[in-house]
């Protein structure tokens, strides 16, 4: 068990700290698998996302430059469909070298903030878009991109997303991936269900409102025996806070 865990009772939970069991009142039950209740958290948090790209870390801000050189050398002249695109960070590095790219995301809030950005016309295209239906999304792509995404991605639907994703890639298309590691004291408390393969985080924003999201983590082989049997040409970088991947998916 994690030093800190929390399991769910009706409107109490059980609340471990350091070894130590606690009784906490008042804390709400999720009856989904998560997807709504991330939904409605990032639509409310689309201001103040961008936070955390702009921490002053040299830690965490060489990982995502090492993320970002793999990213580059990924989308580098490819018709890119990016995943839950966000504020469109990441749209924005990759509109430095992708020929386009198709960024979705499924809050307009958060779109917003990315149409805000000005990123290049001619080669970016933000749509609102679920990332379970990827069918409607329109264009023909070579590469795709999925950063921060898959952890909140519930695990009894993650094979079948990573197989609607890579359909709609095709065959030989690169991906990239990127996502935290489950790093104690971040990112707000780690609790788990009773019964739920899927572990959550409780995440505060700035006006106060508390968020119980779905926050799944992956170690190193926890990725390569997820990732391997799908593609080929697997890299898989690791730093202190987050992981980064590449490959392809596969051909005949
Ligand atoms: C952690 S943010 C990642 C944003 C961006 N990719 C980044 O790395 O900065 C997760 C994003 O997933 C979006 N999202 C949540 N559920 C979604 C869904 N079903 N389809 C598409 N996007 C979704 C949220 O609106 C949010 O922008």
């Amino acid at each position: 068990m994690p030093a800190s865990a929390r399991f769910w009772r009706r409107d109490e939970a059980t609340v471990w700290r350091n070894g130590e069991k606690h009784l906490v009142k008042g804390v709400a039950l999720e009856q989904d698998d998560g997807i709504e209740a991330l939904e409605r958290y990032y639509r409310m948090r689309a201001p103040e996302y961008d936070d955390i790209y702009a921490r002053a870390d040299d830690v965490r801000r060489g990982e995502l430059a090492s993320a970002t050189e793999m990213m580059k050398s990924v989308v580098d002249g490819r018709r890119v469909l990016e995943v839950a695109c966000g504020t469109g960070f990441w749209t924005h590095i990759a509109s430095e070298v992708a020929t386009k790219i198709v960024a979705i995301d499924a809050s307009s809030e958060m779109l917003d903030v990315a149409g805000q950005k000005k990123l290049r016309a001619d080669n970016v295209t933000f749509i609102k878009a679920d990332a379970y239906r990827l069918d409607e999304v329109p264009g023909t792509f070579d590469a795709g991109v999925a950063s921060f995404w898959v952890s909140h991605v519930p695990k009894a639907r993650l094979k079948s997303f990573l197989s609607a994703f890579h359909q709609r890639l095709g065959k030989r298309a690169s991906v990239f991936m990127m996502d935290n590691f489950n790093t104690p004291g971040y990112g707000g408390e780690f609790l788990c269900k009773p019964g739920s393969q899927d572990t959550f985080k409780l995440r505060e924003l700035a006006d106060g409102s508390k968020h119980t999201i779905i926050k799944n983590y992956f170690d190193t082989n926890k990725l390569r025996y997820l990732f391997a049997p799908v593609s080929n040409q697997l890299v898989i970088g690791s730093g202190t806070y987050y992981w980064w991947l590449s490959y392809v998916t596969k051909g005949d």
